[in-house]
């Protein structure tokens, strides 16, 4: 099925949706969708609230998360709870799941049929998390969720689709030894304070 085609109101998503986060789960940890699941050692879900503002969007499991089964547990991890610490948000305000449940071999990045095939699933979660605000956390989660459209960096939007603000900021793990976006990014993130505020 074409990305675009795909929506909140897709037959397949409202199936997860209406099955609730148990359903959910065990239809992620089932999924044969793609072959990534013949490479991965745990699949990875998600953290945080079931009741979240905030959801961040990454791209898709590492090595880390692939042996643990907990997103951001590594290195761009550490980064993002900084981050996340830095815009004071309360462990029940926030949720932090990836644009694809698998690790990709290697690292490397996503497949347009690897995010296409794991779309009903982010689709579903989004809905279950229903959050005011989305951040995407870099080029890859923006692809996956908005169907083609680009964001400009730290600068939010409503999506038309879900009525959620989205927000686009940098991926942790490009902060890693740039000084610099580090700063920029904190700048994004003070300029935007009121979204969750
Ligand atoms: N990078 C991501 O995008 N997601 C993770 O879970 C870990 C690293």
């Amino acid at each position: 099925m074409n990305c675009n085609e795909l929506n909140f109101d897709s037959p397949r998503v409202l199936e997860l949706v209406e099955g609730g986060f148990k359903k959910l789960e065990s239809e992620i940890l089932a999924c044969k969708a793609c072959a990534l699941y013949k490479t991965v050692t745990n699949k990875v879900i998600g953290k945080g609230s079931h009741n979240p503002e905030v959801v961040f969007i990454g791209e898709a499991p590492g090595k880390n998360e692939d042996e643990t089964g907990i997103p951001f547990c590594g290195r761009a991890g550490s980064i993002l709870d900084e981050m996340i610490g830095y815009m004071d948000l309360p462990e029940h305000d926030y949720a932090v799941i990836n644009a694809i449940k698998c690790r990709p071999p290697n690292n490397r990045n996503p497949l347009k049929s690897e995010i296409n095939a794991c779309k009903p699933f982010l689709l579903a979660q989004i809905r279950l998390l229903d959050p005011k605000l989305i951040i995407l956390l870099g080029n890859t989660a923006e692809k996956a969720f908005c169907n083609g459209r680009r964001l400009k960096w730290g600068i939010p939007e409503i999506s038309e689709e879900s009525g959620i603000t989205l927000l686009k900021i940098y991926h942790p793990a490009a902060l890693i030894y740039q000084r610099s976006r580090t700063d920029e990014q904190k700048e994004l993130i003070d300029r935007n304070r009121h979204l969750w505020e």
